[in-house]
């Protein structure tokens, strides 16, 4: 699918085809704010985004796994995720991230 990374400088990236979860698709698209520092397992936040509104409900909420994660982080939304827990798929196509950031 397409999809929109706001970085927190707040530049627009622009990921035609990506491919994976968010975090997968934002490092090899060099997406500045997301290191993917755990390589995807749910366990270092570094690739903590915010879900545009008006994709919550595609996206759906946190896990209990990402929640137990975010607790010690900063920026925490209700539309908080973390990026490799969200697996791209073509319903996903036009979605649009905030990135969080440290
Ligand atoms: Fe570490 Fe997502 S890459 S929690």
């Amino acid at each position: 699918p397409k999809v929109t990374y706001i970085t927190p400088a707040g530049d627009e990236v622009v990921v035609e085809n990506a491919e994976g979860n968010l975090m997968t698709a934002a490092v090899e698209n060099q997406v500045t704010g997301i290191d993917g520092d755990c390589g995807g397992v749910c366990s270092c936040a570094t690739c903590h985004v915010h879900v545009d509104p008006a994709w919550t409900d595609k996206v759906g909420p946190a896990t209990e796994a990402e929640q137990g994660m975010l607790e010690f982080e900063d920026g925490v939304e209700d539309n908080s995720r973390l990026g490799c827990q969200v697996k791209l798929t073509s319903e996903l196509d036009g979605l649009v991230v905030r990135v969080v950031g440290r």
